[in-house]
């Protein structure tokens, strides 16, 4: 107390006991034990004689204007001092001051009118509230409990249900009353006893009838040692709209890593509604561990946990919602204000509000905080910070406090904090735990204010060992006392009340001496002994038992509200970085117009003169446009859900739906993709003079860098480090290359992945391929020259182009290599030396390729296929067969004859603009590749069937089954469920499908479980 202030006070104890009669010893000894209470002797010398003198001096002494009357010139005196005072004094020490005047007065019992008057002046200047200070006036007048009918006091009796320390000794302590007085606007506990017996406040003996004050973290004790503390008393004053009871009880748990080491070592405690556990110990002796154990995200080794008999580990789903998780680590969204970090932490929990009720309490709650000033600040990133440390912890807590979970668990929350920092976060927690919450908190060198602020601590030493689990005074006098110090049971400092828990652990890590007078480093007690010594002095208790279920304030959207939040929340986040929106909207037009312009080759090197056509580069260019898509695709999503980990963390106690987050990311990474595509396309395309494509170029280019945004998200929910996921980029993104199809072509790969008929199953699993596919096949026919129409049948140049190559394909090489074969057969026949199988295998063969031959609309039927077979094959059917093989030659000569007639009078009556279309839209390059230009085998034998090794692009893959859509590089068409479809349609449409198997992955963590599994397998092995 200042000085300033003790004069004031004692004025005012002065101005009242003159009052009405004069000083009486009684009130001169009020006042001096007060002043021993404050002061040491010489200094409260003086402030009693000060006392004295203003007590034993006439009024008349204050030099006032002469009119006034004595009553007027005392109350101008009152206000005088207690303006002075009042400028100086909290709130906490105005009630303390009252109470000792009203003390003051009921000493001599002397509640005259004028003494009255005194203190109605300096409630007035205080400005308390009226009820309060009803209820102060009556718990110092009366001990009655008639008297003290006030929701605000709280009596204490032997054989009343709630005294239970009374119960403890009914007998011994019948006599007794203890009398609790809570203010609730200042949050402060009064105590007075009336007993025979003697009572000890923290350690100190206490007088009956005087008021203490009950701090928090105190702890009051009747003779015998049986003790309530401050947790008991609040808990009693708990309001009954806050007192859902819950009961957390920790039983026998001990905690192994897999490599069997222990971390924690059968932990024994339990907790209940409105307590304030702070839990403390050196570092890695395995805090952390036990708050993931409690909350639910670890699982024991052994023992159990219960909240209200639910296990937070396997009834997380019945416990949703009631337990909070606020990790050491940052939980911020870094590019979202203040306000909007906890906006959308609170749109997740309170669906049926409404924006501006939530908006309402956002800002309250930042208010409450101190944060509102800073509301609109970007909360930046570790390193680049635009709020305060303290500001950012504060604002992680808000997250979880915001919705009132019934048990919060935080580690750490005042770790860098500034002490006052740290004591406002210790009081937002302490104000829950008012409202019949129970937080456990981790919490390193707590100050005295906060280590008393607790209701429990648990200690924990090395190796994880409880050794102490209890009301944080009586945690000192424990140690003090069991290392035999003098003054063991006083707890904290009498004379300031302040306590200090570095004893604690300079007693459980004291160290052995040597003889030569130095430390070793083996410790006196080991952790182990220390446990066992605080379980042999802890008595049985039996934990609260609660069966119903913790109340759950959280009221969660339904799944199109949680999307929508996500969206609007990655919306945000994303548009407020400005490099980000920049370089995420211009990386695709820039790659694209590097690309284009050096790939865009003229021939001829004088005229410079571009033509689309004579541009070797073309289908390069395709093949970059579908890597490039898909590098973008994968670098845009790949740390997407990588960076929401520990919010996502924060977010599992909601049970929020992942659907909904991740069809968000799915959203938003689509329209990135999208956008990106087009700008692409929009640059790159004009530059190349690629016309009328614009839209097949960029939704094949979408679909790539879709499938690659699936990927993306796939390593990105299963890698544990950033770099792990930049190694996985290239390890995705090289085989997309090398398996595209346009590197290296399919049938000149390595025998044992490749397939002569099909594309190899491994570039199948590749969206490059089927998208480069697409797009080679599509430029190629459905560019407008090749898709004019020619007749009134609506041929096209390509239709008939693919008529030609048919027929000539038969004319050319089937029928003639059929006619080879079945020669052969014969003579193997006559010569009678023919091996069955190759006789067989010609049969098969034979029919098979006769068959196909014979599909072509018009043929000449093949009617001989079941009369022919290898056991009954004669020389006459074979001759029947090579003049069935005659028919068909001229049927495919006369097609092709046909359809080049029909083709070559086009050209020649339009061949100005057709020539002019060609040079706009037909590249020779792509004709080349598609058309396999260069291939020397154009026919080759597989499995007893010929496979067309040219002209793929004008080749309809067979139809084989209702699944078989697999067919050779280049075909214009595949066949899914026996229809027909188009090839770029067909791709695209796959690699939207095949998304879906991508998000199945996504949505079960597949990769992230596989390889959990099989660590877990190996370490097991
Ligand atoms: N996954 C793990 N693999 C190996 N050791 C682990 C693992 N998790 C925890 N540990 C070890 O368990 C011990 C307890 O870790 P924990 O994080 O709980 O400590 P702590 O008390 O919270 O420490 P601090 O105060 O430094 O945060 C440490 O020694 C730590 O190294
Ligand atoms: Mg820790």
């Amino acid at each position: 107390m200042s000085e300033r202030i003790l004069k004031a006070l004692m004025e005012l104890f002065a101005l009242i006991v003159k009052q009405d009669g004069g000083i009486i010893e009684e009130e001169r000894n009020y006042v001096l034990n007060f002043l021993e209470k404050q002061l040491t002797t010489n200094v409260l010398i003086r402030y009693l004689l000060l006392f004295e003198e203003l007590a034993e001096s006439p009024d008349e002494i204050y030099n006032y204007p002469d009119s006034s009357t004595p009553s007027i010139k005392r109350n101008i005196k009152i206000l005088s001092i207690c303006e002075q005072i009042n400028k100086t004094l909290n709130k906490e020490q105005k009630a303390v001051v009252l109470i000792r005047l009203y003390e003051l007065l009921n000493v001599s019992r002397r509640y005259t009118p004028n003494r009255l008057n005194i203190i109605s002046i300096v409630v007035e200047v205080f400005r308390m509230l009226p009820e309060e200070v009803e209820v102060i006036e009556q718990f110092v007048r009366y001990n009655e409990a008639e008297k003290l009918n006030y929701h605000a006091v709280l009596f204490l009796r032997p054989g009343e249900e709630e005294c239970d320390i009374c119960h403890k000794e009914p007998e011994i302590y019948s006599e007794t009353t203890i009398i609790i007085l809570r203010l609730a606007s200042v949050d402060l506990y009064f105590i007075k006893y009336l007993s025979n017996k003697q009572f000890y406040l923290n350690g100190i003996p206490i007088v009956q009838e005087y008021i203490y004050t009950f701090p928090k973290g105190s702890a009051f004790r009747t003779q015998y040692g049986h003790t309530f503390y401050y947790s008991d008393i609040t808990s009693k004053f708990l309001s009954p709209e806050h007192s859902c009871k819950l009961s957390f009880i920790v039983s026998n748990v001990s905690y192994r890593l897999p490599n069997n080491q222990k971390i924690l070592a059968n932990l024994n405690f339990s907790a209940v509604q409105g307590n304030l556990v702070g839990i403390i110990g050196g570092s890695g002796c395995g805090k952390t561990t036990l708050l993931n154990l409690m909350s639910g995200m670890l699982e024991p080794a052994s023992g159990k946990i219960s909240l209200n008999g639910l296990d937070p580990f396997s009834d997380k789903r019945k416990l949703e919602g009631a337990i909070g998780y606020i990790p050491q680590d940052d939980l911020l969204i870094e590019d979202l204000t203040v306000f909007e970090n906890l906006y959308y932490a609170a749109d997740q929990c309170f669906g049926h509000k409404k924006k501006e009720e939530i908006v309402v309490l956002v800002e309250q709650m930042l208010n409450s905080l101190g944060l509102i000033e800073k509301k609109d600040l970007k909360v930046g990133s570790i390193f680049n910070k635009t709020i305060s440390g303290g500001q950012r912890k504060r604002l992680n807590i808000a997250l979880e406090l915001i919705r009132e979970p019934s048990v919060l668990f935080i580690d750490e929350p005042t770790t860098g904090l500034s002490s006052k920092d740290a004591e406002n976060i210790m009081d937002l927690l302490r104000d829950l735990t008012l409202k019949g919450k129970l937080v456990f908190t981790v919490i390193h060198q707590p100050s005295s204010a906060i280590y008393k602020m607790f209701d429990n601590v648990l200690i924990l030493d090395q190796g994880g060992y409880m050794v102490y689990y209890g009301n944080p005074v009586d945690s000192v006098i424990f140690f003090k006392t069991i290392d035999s110090q003098v003054n063991a049971s006083l707890g904290e400092c009498p004379s300031c009340g302040s306590l200090n828990p570095e004893i604690i652990f300079k007693i459980l890590e004291a160290q052995v001496v040597d003889e030569f007078g130095h430390y070793t480093e083996q410790r006196k007690v080991k952790p182990k002994e220390w446990s066992e010594k605080f379980r042999s002095l802890q008595p049985d208790t039996v934990p609260l038992q609660v069966s119903e279920p913790p109340s759950i304030n959280l009221d969660r959207p339904g799944p199109l509200k949680q999307f929508l939040i996500y969206i609007s929340r990655d919306f945000r986040s994303k548009i407020s970085d400005r490099q980000y929106v920049a370089l995420t909207l211009l990386v695709a037009p820039v790659l694209a117009f590097i690309l284009s312009a050096i790939i865009r080759y003229t021939p001829d090197p004088d005229t410079r003169e571009y033509f689309f056509s004579r541009n070797e580069n073309i289908p390069v260019y395709i093949f970059m446009s579908v890597i490039v898509a898909a590098f973008l695709g994968l670098t845009q999503s790949a740390e997407e859900i990588f960076r929401d980990r520990k919010i996502l963390k924060r977010e599992q106690f909601l049970n929020l739906n992942r659907h909904s987050y991740l069809l968000a990311k799915i959203a938003f990474l689509t329209v990135i993709s999208a956008s990106q595509s087009f700008l692409f396309v929009l640059a790159a395309n004009p530059i190349l003079g690629i016309k009328g494509m614009t839209f097949n170029y960029w939704f094949a280019l979408l679909a790539t860098s879709f499938s690659a945004n699936m990927l993306g998200l796939i390593i990105s929910g299963s890698l544990r480090s950033v770099i792990s996921i930049y190694i996985v980029i290239p390890l995705l993104l090289i085989p997309m290359m090398i398996l595209s199809g346009a590197m290296f072509p399919f049938d000149k790969l390595n025998r044992l992945v490749t397939r002569t008929d099909k594309v190899p199953l491994i570039a199948e699993m590749m969206p490059t391929r089927w998208t480069y596919e697409a797009l080679m096949v599509s430029q190629f026919r459905d560019n407008l020259y090749n898709s004019v129409i020619y007749n009134s049948e609506g041929e096209t140049h390509y239709s008939l182009e693919k008529k030609i190559s048919n027929a000539d394909f038969n004319n050319v090489y089937r029928l003639p290599e059929l006619s080879r074969i079945i020669s052969q057969t014969k003579e193997m026949l006559v010569t009678g030396g023919g091996n069955t199988d190759l006789i067989k295998g010609n049969v098969r063969l034979i029919t098979g390729e006769l068959a196909k031959a014979a599909g072509y609309k018009g043929a000449p039927a093949f009617q001989m296929r079941e009369s022919i077979n290898a056991a009954t094959l004669t020389i006459p059917a074979l001759d029947s067969l090579e003049a069935y093989i005659a028919r068909l030659t001229m049927f495919y000569n006369e097609v092709s004859r046909r359809a080049e007639k029909t083709r070559d009078q086009f050209l020649m009556l339009n061949s100005g603009k057709l020539r002019e279309m060609e040079k706009d839209y037909y590249n020779y390059k792509l004709e080349e590749i598609v058309t396999k230009y260069y291939e020397t085998d154009k026919i080759l034998r597989y499995r007893d069937t010929f496979i067309q090794n040219t002209d793929p692009v004008y080749l309809d893959p067979e139809n084989k089954g209702p699944l078989c859509f697999r067919s050779h590089f280049f075909a214009p068409s595949k066949n899914i469920f026996g229809i027909r479809c188009d090839t770029f349609n067909f791709n695209t449409g796959l690699i939207f499908a095949g998304a879906l198997l991508l998000y199945v992955i996504l949505y079960t963590d597949l990769i992230r479980r596989l390889m959990n599994f099989s660590w877990k397998f190996r370490r097991r092995q």
